[in-house]
């Protein structure tokens, strides 16, 4: 079936559970082109199961995903990141203790052949990897350096480097502002801006609506499993959106607040 072009994510239906616990009922989610989306939800809505299933960490129980006009299954991390899925998870953003250079490249380390075998190429890597991280405002010291000793904020941003070094169309971020100094917050919400103005969408994941507020152009509310409704930005404040979160009260139609009603 032909999909309209219009949307790069189109998740239909979907349902998971653990054993008892039903975390996702089928629900309806997608993403525009260019578009970033703010996932909202106390914790426990179901936010990173959903987003889990879109990278390939979790498969369905049931439902359809369409990414970019096909229709896929996606069975592995790296699946998605081959078809340009590239995601910053909440509790495993980067592997820790190993160096800038080597988790820049994760799973595409760039090789070079010797005669018959191929080697990482090293140098390569170190070179890029700099250049890439010093793009999105980290001075690296030393490539060498181990991840483990950066700031959540550094990681933050040579995760979201990764995703503009790969071209990535989509780029997912589940709770990046936590746990980062208010200067790291204001550095990933602006480069999250310019990827999207690069042409990469983006889901946005939190439990607090202001920090996704400045960025999001779309709310889409998960509530215990349930998609509870979404929200056009429009000039619509964070307060309104907050108390539909904090409520639980349904969103009928998309809500749109700058239609005066
Ligand atoms: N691997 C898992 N095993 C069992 N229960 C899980 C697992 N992952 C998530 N859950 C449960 O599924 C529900 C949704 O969790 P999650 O998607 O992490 O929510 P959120 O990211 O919105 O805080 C919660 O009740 C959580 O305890
Ligand atoms: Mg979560």
């Amino acid at each position: 079936m032909a999909q309209n072009q219009d949307f790069l994510v189109k998740m239909k239906n979907i349902s998971k559970s653990f054993g008892a616990v039903k975390a996702l009922k089928n629900v309806d989610f997608h993403v525009k082109r260019n578009e970033i989306v703010g996932l909202l939800g106390d914790n426990g809505a179901g936010k990173s199961t959903l987003i889990k299933i879109l990278c390939g960490v979790l498969q369905p129980d049931e439902g359809e995903i369409f990414f970019d006009g096909e229709r896929l299954d996606i069975k592995s991390p790296r699946e998605a990141r081959n078809k340009g899925i590239e995601t910053v998870h909440q509790d495993l953003s980067l592997v820790d203790t190993m160096q800038i250079d080597r988790n820049m490249f994760l799973g595409k380390e760039p090789t070079k052949k010797i005669g018959p075998f191929r080697f990482l190429d090293k140098k390569r890597m170190r070179q890029e990897s700099s250049r890439v991280v010093g793009d999105v405002g980290i001075k690296v010291r030393d490539p060498d350096e181990f991840v483990a000793i950066l700031s959540g904020g550094e990681r933050q941003a040579i995760s979201i480097g990764r995703s503009v070094y790969f071209d990535a169309k989509l780029l997912i971020l589940d709770e990046p502002l936590r746990a980062l100094s208010v200067k790291e917050q204001k550095n990933v919400l602006q480069h999250v801006k310019d990827v999207r103005d690069g042409g990469t969408s983006v889901i946005f994941i939190s439990h607090n609506v202001y920090h996704a507020h400045e960025v999001t152009d779309r709310y889409v509310i998960l509530n215990n499993g349930f998609k509870q409704g979404e929200i056009l930005k429009g000039d619509c404040p964070p307060e309104t959106v907050s108390e539909y979160v904090a409520t639980g009260e349904e969103v009928d139609e998309v809500l749109d607040c700058s239609i005066e009603l």
